[in-house]
């Protein structure tokens, strides 16, 4: 029964996702007034901060229309996986467009079952996905299998400010304008007014922040960008007492 709710979630986003991947971007920059970009730049930011070894293998996990990875692609090589064919196509033509510092790859790959062997990156990012799993604890067990020891992970999501004035009139445009915009422009009904639905049911960032920890990562940070319209989560991959034999040392993944 868990199964079946579970590949049901999966389905229904990534057919919302294809059904609104041509106006994807556009939205996304349009609805948040390029903050989108800073974002993704102050993420970028972070994790370089952060880096224990120069030119780290990168895993951005669903990457979508690939902004992340071509953000990423500054630091390391990187892949990027999606379940989603529309907005993988489009992150292709993009991918194929920029001049990127490191090699970026792009393959259709579900987060909840990723084909890499463990131990296979040394970074490993999702930006605006967490929200969207069927299972989020298989997600991060997935995120730390993938990660040599050692590695940094960064996930960044919205999530709702609460400062007095600020956090209710952002609510109002959130719940009430942005969906009617996304619907407008994109032609389609639902995928807008799932964004608010799915940020106001997902955990808080503290909760966030603990079940990140609870999936093996340490030193778990927790910034909040904007105001709290946006959480940035940096943490790193311990290494289990009882699982340190059998881990493997971080390998170059070969696609
Ligand atoms: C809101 S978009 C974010 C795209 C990109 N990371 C960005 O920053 O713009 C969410 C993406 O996550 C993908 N996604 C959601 N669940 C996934 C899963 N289980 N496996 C792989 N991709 C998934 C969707 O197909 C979609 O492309």
């Amino acid at each position: 029964m868990i199964a079946d709710a579970e590949s049901a979630k999966a389905r229904s986003v990534r057919e919302m996702f294809a059904s609104i991947a041509g106006h994807y971007d556009f939205l996304n920059h349009l609805l948040s007034g390029n903050v989108d970009r800073l974002w993704r730049r102050a993420f970028v930011r972070e994790v370089e901060q952060r880096l224990a070894v120069p030119h780290p293998q990168i895993l951005d996990i669903g990457c979508g229309t690939a902004d992340l990875s071509l953000a990423f692609s500054r630091l390391g090589s990187v892949v990027g996986c999606d379940f989603c064919h529309p907005m993988l196509t489009l992150g292709k033509r993009k991918v194929a467009m920029a001049r990127n510092p490191y090699q970026v790859r792009l393959l259709a790959a579900d987060a909840l079952s990723l084909p890499f062997p463990d131990s296979s990156f040394g970074v490993v990012v999702s930006a605006f996905v967490v929200r969207n799993l069927a299972n989020l604890e298989k997600g991060l067990a997935e995120m730390r299998r993938v990660l040599g020891e050692g590695g940094l992970l960064g996930i960044l999501d919205f999530s709702l400010p609460s400062a007095p004035v600020v956090g209710p009139l952002y609510r109002y445009y959130f719940t009430r304008i942005l969906p009617k915009i996304g619907r407008l422009l994109s032609g389609v009904e639902g995928p807008y007014s799932y964004l608010p639905e799915s940020v106001r049911s997902f955990p808080p960032p503290e909760r966030l922040r603990q079940l990140i920890a609870a999936a093996g990562f340490t030193q778990v940070e927790c910034h909040s960008l904007t105001g709290g319209i946006a959480v940035l989560f940096l943490g790193r991959r311990t290494v289990r007492e009882d699982s340190k034999k059998l881990e493997k040392p971080a390998t170059d993944f070969a696609p």
